[in-house]
């Protein structure tokens, strides 16, 4: 029995969806959710910027006490993978559950790769992708609008500023005939019912998300790392009242998580 935390980080609600995901998978174990909602979103932060901010997620993890962390978000997943690898307490991301849930897929079909601005402009999950599942295109079109319009609560179909937004970054991918469809951005499970009514059932969708729960799962019993009483204690950067109201909505339940106000830390490093 290991009743230490998991901590998990994201620039705001999407990492919320591997929190839901995984409390699904592993009801008794304790989760620290670290949301920056104050710094987000991420997605269009220059390089530097990005891998001192991963620094600072994982020490806010590790603060808590954190027996495994995992980088809820492909954005810091993918631009800044060796700083998690080389961090003294287990780090993971996103990037590297999700491409192996495709690499099992017998199917010869384009992949299409939606991701925030500095996850498609790093090409890691593109790498990965063709190391993976060699002789299959991939096609990757970066959504900076997803993620504001999902932090101000525009998830629906029947949002017309989300649905016009679907229909042009997802055209390029229709018309390509893509078979499966990743969501390499954590906030994008939240929208993934739009994503589905645009694309039609025969696409696969693959949620980054979902991954990382059973990715998570899979290393705490390989590791003997179970244990927990099924606490969710979370920390935000951004204002507290915003996030008790939308992270209900996003965890799948009634009432607010036990949450806790953080001071938003500084973007860049002190020279
Ligand atoms: N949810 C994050 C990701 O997976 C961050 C998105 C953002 O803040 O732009 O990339």
């Amino acid at each position: 029995m290991d009743n230490r935390p998991i901590g998990i980080f994201d620039s705001g609600f999407g990492g919320l969806t591997a929190v839901r995901a995984l409390r699904a998978i592993c009801p008794e174990e304790n989760i620290v959710f670290f949301a920056d909602n104050g710094r987000a979103p991420y997605g269009g932060r220059p390089l530097r910027q990005l891998r001192h901010m991963a620094r600072q997620n994982l020490d806010v993890a590790a603060a808590c006490g954190a027996k495994v962390i995992f980088a809820a978000c492909g954005t810091l997943s993918s631009n800044a993978s060796d700083i998690l690898r080389a961090y003294p307490v287990p780090a993971f991301g996103v990037l590297d559950a999700a491409v192996a849930e495709i690499a099992s897929e017998q199917s010869a079909a384009p992949i299409g790769v939606i991701a925030t601005e500095a996850t498609v402009r790093s090409g890691a999950f593109e790498r990965a992708l063709r190391a993976a599942c060699p002789g299959r295109e991939i096609i990757s079109v970066a959504c900076p609008d997803f993620v504001p319009l999902i932090e101000s609560g525009c998830v629906g179909w029947d949002d017309p500023a989300l649905r016009r937004a679907v229909e042009d970054y997802l055209r390029p991918l229709k018309a390509q005939g893509i078979g499966t469809l990743l969501l390499g951005c954590t906030h994008y499970g939240l929208i993934d019912a739009a994503l589905r009514r645009y694309l039609g059932e025969q696409v696969r969708l693959v949620d980054a998300s979902a991954c990382a729960a059973a990715f998570i799962k899979h290393y705490l019993e390989e590791n003997g790392l179970c244990g927990g009483e099924g606490s969710l204690r979370c920390l935000t950067s951004g204002e507290l009242d915003r996030f008790e109201r939308l992270a209900p909505l996003f965890l799948g339940q009634e009432e607010p998580p036990q949450t806790e106000a953080v001071p938003v830390m500084p973007a860049e490093e002190d020279k």
